[in-house]
């Protein structure tokens, strides 16, 4: 029998939020640490001040409907009942997705109701800025607060990977929804994506008169086809002649060894997650004892390992950052999947004009389409912006 006592809490909760809700969640940078994420390695992103507003209003049924300024108007729709990968496809796979996440990963839907999901962002697609993760991560936590589920800011990360991997296809690890959830103003996520331990480490970058500056290459990449899941690939292939599950296991003193048991290209891809991993430890403790100033070497060694070692780099990202580094920067390299995407360099902030111009000037020299350039701070991550709100 039901009685109003024995109510299950969800559908009462919901009620209780009925009326306008609005939740965002940022799109990241990552600093250092490219391709170590799934295998299980060190990451330093930080959250940007470029990000997706979800608003989000109750429904009477169990249907979840879409739209998004970013769309074409065309609204998507999927009763709960009905969530899985395969009915999903497109941009609405990423809300959609997220909400099937949370049934997988043990949330109880039986009893929600559905909400009607409006996506507005000011995250770049395709700019290598996990605009996706932007998505992935608002929905997230509304539906947390919605659903009254309490997960936690990991788990709620784990589910905008899950559905980065399984709705969407995109076979990513877990550092663009972590930066997202987790990001502070002015700091950077050091997350462990073993332990998936996560630290705030301080940039102080207006202090030592720094800025980041990244330039959008106009390059669209896509991490659901091709270069990125070979990548992957070659990585599981080293980590299994090497004995291991993860190539976070290793350190670059298995290197001779590994030369010994995979071929050439392996052995490159390897090193570049090997390498950089290292990277990214010795980047954390170089900005705790000698600040931002002094990290310019070990991002230009990273977009050297990624251009020569795992070969993600395209010929407008080497154009960007030799431009970047030969007009001042402090530090520059490829930041995201690869294939494309931006460039993040660290520069002297009465820098950002001039290095802008030059990078646009040897773009149209070199006949590529024009970049864009822009700043960006490190900034809060995922959170509910208004109880209710004006519509
Ligand atoms: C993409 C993926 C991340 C990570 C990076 C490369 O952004 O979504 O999980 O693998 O590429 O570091």
């Amino acid at each position: 029998m039901t009685t109003a006592d024995s109510t299950p809490s969800h559908p009462a909760d919901a009620r209780e939020l009925a009326g306008w809700g609005v939740w965002s969640a940022p799109g990241r940078v990552n600093l250092i640490g490219e391709h170590t994420d799934y295998n299980g390695g060190l990451v330093l992103p930080l959250a940007i001040d470029r990000r997706t507003t979800c608003t989000v209003s109750p429904r009477a049924d169990r249907i979840l409907r879409v739209t998004s300024t970013a769309g074409d108007g065309q609204a998507v729709e999927l009763a709960i009942d009905d969530l899985a990968p395969d009915a999903m496809a497109g941009w609405s796979a990423y809300v959609l997705g997220v909400a099937w996440a949370l049934g997988e990963m043990g949330a109880n839907l039986s009893g929600v109701t559905g909400f009607d999901f409006e996506l507005d962002s000011d995250v770049p697609i395709g700019a290598g800025l996990s605009s996706s993760a932007a998505i992935e991560c608002a929905v997230a936590v509304a539906l947390n607060d919605l659903w009254n589920l309490g997960l936690s800011p990991m788990e709620l990360a784990r589910a905008g990977r899950l559905a980065e991997n399984s709705a969407v296809g995109a076979p990513t690890g877990i550092m663009d929804q972590s930066a997202s959830m987790l990001g502070e103003a002015d700091h950077a996520v050091f997350l462990d994506c073993t332990t998936e331990v996560a630290q705030s480490v301080p940039l102080h970058l207006e202090e030592n008169n720094l800025a980041l500056l990244i330039v959008d290459t106009r390059v669209e990449h896509a991490h659901a086809t091709g270069g990125y899941a070979s990548r992957r690939a070659s990585c599981e292939k080293g980590a299994e002649a090497m004995g291991v599950k993860l190539l976070s296991e290793l350190s670059v003193h298995d290197l001779p060894t590994l030369s010994e048991r995979v071929d050439d290209e392996t052995y490159r891809r390897v090193r570049h997650v090997l390498t950089e991993n290292q990277r990214v430890a010795d980047t954390v403790e170089v900005l705790r004892d000698k600040g931002p100033l002094a990290i310019g070497e070990l991002l230009c060694a990273s977009h050297a390992s990624m251009r020569d070692d795992f070969e993600i780099s395209v010929p407008e990202m080497d154009l960007a950052v030799d431009t970047a580094m030969a007009t001042g920067a402090v530090g520059a390299r490829l930041t995201g999947g690869g294939f494309g995407g931006s460039m993040v360099a660290l520069v002297h902030q009465e820098d950002v004009d001039p290095i802008s111009a030059a990078i646009a000037s040897a773009f149209a020299a070199a006949g590529y389409a024009a970049p864009q350039a822009f700043t960006v701070h490190a900034a809060a991550g995922a959170h509910r912006d208004s109880v209710t709100a004006s519509k």
